[in-house]
Order: C-alpha cells, then structure tokens, then sequence
C-alpha cells in the first residue's frame, strides 16, 4: 500500500505492477459490451478513489494514507485443504463453543456417540452456526447467533441415512436450529460461555413469535392453530444477521421451503399456489420429514404454515422473556442477511439480498426517524420496501414497491414480494449473499455468491437473467461482490451508481472472464463469496462458502476461507483458512475489538474433535499474539 501512495501511482497502474494482467482478453470485451461508460475495472478503482476522497472528511489524507498502510495488519496465507484453521503468524484462535455445548449447568457435556442428548436440545449451542452480532449488555458481553440448518446424517447419527424414525427425532433436529443468545466472558485461558447467565437463551422451530407490520391477521397467515394470524411458531433456517442501532438482533429465515411437505396432494388457491412455485414448496420437502410427524409441516393439511417463515425476526439479546417478532414490512423471501444503517435524517435503512438463483436485492426505509431513547416498536412496521434496478451505465434505482406499483393489496406484497419485485422489472441477480455497509464511507457492498444459470435459464417467476450490469457472466461460477454509492450520500436515496469491487475467478486456470478481475492473483484465489461485515477501519471481511475440491476450476483455491480487502486499492489478501468441507461464516467482534469471532459451519470431522468424533459447528475467537485490535 505505501508503495502505491509513495509513487503516486494511479491505482490502474498499482494493480498493473502488482498483478500483471495478460494483454485484453475476452474478459475484456465482455466487460467492455456490458458496461460502455468506464468499464468496470477502471471503475472499481475509480469508484475507490472517491470512496478515498470521501473519507477524507473523517480522515485527513495524511491519516487516510498512514491508515492505508496499516491496512493488511498481517502476513497472507496460502490456501489450505486440511483440517484445521490457519490464520497469520502473530495470531491465534481458539475454540469459543460447539454445536452440543452446554449453555446451563446440569446439562450433560456433549456425546459423540449419540449425537448430544435429544433431551437437552433446547438448552445448548446449536448446530450449524451462522450470522452473529454481540452486543454489550449491562457491562456483560452477549453473542447472538443463527443456527441455519442441520446435517441430519451427523446430528442423528444411529438412524442409518440421517432420515427422523419418529417424532422425537424431528423434535431434536428443530431445537438445534434457531437462535442462541449468550455471555462471554475472558479470563486466563480465553474466552468461555457463562454457564446460566440471565441472558442466555434457545430460541427454536418451536418458539412462539408475533407478527407485526403490514402482514398481520392476513388470511395467508391464518391456520388452525391461530385463527388470526398474528402469531407463529418457530424461526427457521437463520442464515445472516443484523443488528438494531436500539440493540436488538435481526435474524434472517433463508431456505425456509425445505421444512414443509404434504402427505397428500394439496388442495391449493391460485394465488397460494402460485407462492408455492415461487418460493420452492414442493409436496416432498428437502429431506427434513417434518411433514411426516408433525402436521404443522403438512401443507395438505396447513397449506397456510409456509407463509409464516420467510421472514426477519427480531430479538431483543437484553430480555431473554421478550417474544421475537416478525417484522413483516421487511418482506417474505429467502432472507441472507438485514444490514442496518442510518439515513442522515435518522430513518433506518435495511438492506436485504434474497439469496436465490436470479432473486433480487431489496432495502427498507423507515417511515419515522430512529431517536435514541425513544419507542422503536414500530420502526421496522412503518416504512417503504423497495428493489433494486441495475443499469448498465452504472447507474441504478430503487423502485419502491406499493400497490401502485404492483397492483398487489400491501399484505400481499409483504407475503410474496418475490411476486411484486417482478412486476415491476427487478434486476435478476447472481444469488444476493450478505450486504455490508462501510462505516467509514456512504457505500454498501453485496456479495453474489455464484449463479449457474446466469444467461441459461429465467428465475423461479419467469424473469430472464440477461448477461449485464453487476452480472456480466454466463453461469458464473466463482461470485462477485458488487458495491454501490447512494445519491447525494444518503442510503434511503432512491438512486445509486454502482460498479463491481471483485469478481473471483480462477487466473491460473483461465483467460478471460473467468480469469476474474484484476485483484485477484494466485496467491488469493477463492470462490463464492458470502459472509461480509466490514470493521471500524473500513476494511471488507469476506468470507466464503463454495467449491472446496481444490480442482479443476478451483484448483489453488482450496478449504473455504476468510479474506480481508482494501475498499480503497481494491486489493484483497488471505487472513484465514478453514477446515475442509466448513463453509466460514458469521463474524462479530468483541467490545474492544481485540478478538474476532468466526464462525465455522458444517466442518468435515476431524474438526474440532479428533479421528472417531463427529464433526461440530464451532464459534472461534481469534485475537493477535499482541492483543492490539483486529478490527
Ligand atoms: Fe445461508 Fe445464502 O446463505
Ligand atoms: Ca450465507
Ligand atoms: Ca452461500
């Protein structure tokens, strides 16, 4: 970095010197054609340059230039396809807790013979961890953290295929998703839960929760266990996460379709089933066999339950008694993660992607301002939905989705915004992952994780997915991460320009598009990025959850991963390495910034037990060896 403001070099010419990139190539002219006014790669720098310039007025440019070269606080590692988790020398992690871990005393400690004990299910740490937030409380430290789904094989491991053999097996599989909210503490040893604090909490498929905003007491959400409608049971596949300037914890329900099944053919409105083929319900479900056991699941029997998931729930970390809510303005679809940002006047501005092949990416504005102290029920109730619109020039809007608009009744756009989205002409994306607001700049980033049938096949509605804007390749494989600057630096501006901050590829592998944009190189080389948060100094953690063969296409890519990226030069280095088959996911930071968390999902055993022991969903705390910040 000092090399690059020492010359003064442009940032063109940094990444030239630095990543030799062959002479222009198809990538090129595929780039060229889809975007005509800067080209994407002069205008990820360029758009750098400004977010440079607009932090000038938090940093003074000299600050700004020696913050530059403090950027990467740590040596890049190579790519790893072992066991274990690497991360720099000079740092060092350790196991913070994992699936099956006791959040209470009295609860008997993990046993991998059976999977942890059915009947505490509710009472640990679940499985497959994901988003997380922590938020001090009182002086005391709390993690909030999703527990997205479950790896049936591994948690009921004396069924022989992972299939439930009865009602208490579903009933475990349900208790070890959901939400876990709990203390941390540090003492000698690190970091440990605090067994029984007032604060910790199991929130699961079972839970009951309330309905608010526009939603509420709609007859979709009417079954014959809440003839009303204002009430639900359960929160399911919680993938990202989101946090409240009022501190409270978003949880994000993602693929929520696959719980639901019927043990007879459905007998379905037009308008239901129209849903169903939108969102993905199908009469089998994807494995989970709920259906089977608990009738709640059995659209033949409940046709209206899949319209009660979908949603952002939120939880208040502080008060372990409040019933969650289901913030239904924020709109029904498979949720990745709810970052949460002020506008100038104090509005509350959600961004949300709808991780699905060619689904869109949406934000919320608040009708009333956030004041601190002040009543925020209703905040995330009262407020305009809007998606958003790419244009190849760089340029894009957010189309406000109203029943003008839509011709859809205000419930109805919340139950199936998917539907409203497409009505009025969305852009199609390459599967919308985690959005990430940097603190220190008016911009916001979103990884899009991959999309096989970018330019092959329409989405679920029928919506083509043209080869354009922020999705310039055809079955695009390794993701990109495309990042936008609002109107007049305002996030509930209704227009933006845009530009592509990273697309991965593989250019040991390839020429051309597939070769990725000019920040990648061999020595950072990754697939399929997903979680994102970016840290008080302005730097992008990225984290990944693709293709681990280490072959082929991602040859030199290896174990899933968590990079760190300059938002300014553009350059992005290796920082962590995860276990084979983990996906790395869910990031929060403690109240001093000097320990990390991260979370790692669905690790191949031996991690983190040993050779014989199931492999277990781990949090872990990763501090450097000089215990300054990581962030
Ligand atoms: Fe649960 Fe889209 O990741
Ligand atoms: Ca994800
Ligand atoms: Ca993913």
């Amino acid at each position: 970095m000092s090399d690059y403001t020492v010359r003064k070099l442009t940032a063109d010419e940094w990444d030239e010197v630095n990543f030799p990139r062959p002479k222009e190539n198809e990538f090129d002219r595929v780039v060229e054609r889809a975007i005509s006014r800067r080209g994407f790669l002069g205008g990820v720098l360029a758009f750098g340059s400004g977010a440079a310039a607009m932090s000038a007025g938090l940093l003074k440019p000299e600050k700004a230039q020696a913050q530059q070269a403090t950027r990467f606080a740590f040596t890049p590692i190579p790519a790893a396809t072992d066991s274990v988790v690497h991360v720099p020398e000079g740092y060092s992690w350790q196991r913070l807790v994992s699936w099956g871990d006791p959040l209470f005393s009295g609860i008997d400690a993990f046993d991998s013979a059976i999977g942890g004990a059915a009947a505490d299910s509710d009472k640990v740490f679940g499985e497959n961890t994901d988003g997380m937030e922590l938020f001090v409380i009182g002086g005391k430290q709390v993690i909030a953290v999703n527990h997205e789904y479950t790896n049936r094989k591994t948690n009921l491991p004396q069924t022989a295929d992972g299939v439930p053999r009865d009602g208490q097996d579903v009933l475990k599989l349900q208790n070890l998703q959901g939400i876990a909210v709990f203390e941390i503490v540090e003492n000698d040893t690190g970091w440990t839960v605090v067994l029984d604090s007032p604060f910790n909490r199991r929130i699961t498929q079972n839970t009951p929760m309330q309905f608010s905003g526009p939603a509420t007491g709609h007859d979709l959400l009417k079954t014959a266990a809440d003839a009303d409608g204002v009430e639900s049971l359960g929160t399911f596949n919680n993938c990202g996460s989101g946090k409240t300037p009022w501190g409270t914890y978003l949880t994000c329900e993602e693929n929520f379709n696959g719980y639901f099944g019927a043990t007879e053919e459905p007998e379905l409105t037009e308008q239901i089933a129209d849903g169903y083929k939108r969102y993905g319900i199908s009469t089998e479900g994807w494995g989970y066999d709920y259906h089977k056991w608990d009738p709640r699941f059995d659209t033949s029997k409940n046709p209206n339950e899949p319209h009660r998931a979908g949603w952002i729930v939120e939880i208040d970390p502080s008060n372990p008694k409040s019933t969650p809510v289901k913030r239904t303005a924020l709109g029904r679809f498979k949720h990745e993660n709810a970052e949460t940002v002020l506008a100038p006047d104090g509005r509350v501005v959600v961004y949300m992607g709808d991780d699905e092949r060619g689904e869109f990416l949406y934000k919320f504005v608040s009708k009333d301002a956030y004041a601190p102290g002040a009543d925020t029920s209703t905040l995330l109730d009262e407020g305009q939905l809007y998606v958003a619109r790419f244009h190849d020039d760089m340029t894009g809007e957010w189309v406000s989705l109203t029943p003008d608009t839509t011709g859809m009744s205000e419930a109805e756009i919340a139950i199936f915004s998917r539907i409203a989205a497409s009505k009025v002409g969305a852009t199609t994306m390459d599967r919308p992952e985690w959005v990430a607001v940097n603190p220190i700049s008016v911009e916001a980033y979103c990884a899009l994780t991959n999309n096989s049938r970018r330019g092959v096949k329409p989405n679920a509605g029928g919506d083509w997915t043209p080869v354009a804007g922020p999705n310039p390749r055809e079955a695009n494989k390794y993701g990109q991460i495309v990042r936008w600057r609002p109107s007049g630096d305002d996030h509930a501006s209704e227009t933006f320009e845009w530009d592509l901050y990273v697309m991965a590829g593989n250019p040991t592998v390839h020429e051309g598009d597939y070769a990725g944009s000019a920040n990648i190189n061999e020595g950072n080389l990754f697939n399929s990025p997903d979680g994102m948060a970016i840290d008080s100094t302005g730097l992008i953690w990225i984290q990944t959850d693709g293709d681990d063969s280490d072959e082929g296409d991602f040859a030199g890519n290896g174990n899933n991963q968590m990079l760190a990226g300059d938002p300014v030069t553009g350059r992005i280095e290796r920082f962590l390495t995860g276990p084979k088959g983990a996906e790395v996911t869910g990031l929060c930071w403690s109240a001093d910034r000097r320990t990390m968390f991260v979370g790692v999902q669905h690790p191949d055993a031996p991690f983190p037990d040993g050779e014989g022991r199931l492999p277990r969903s781990s949090i872990i705390a990763i501090k450097r060896d000089d215990n300054l910040p990581v962030g």
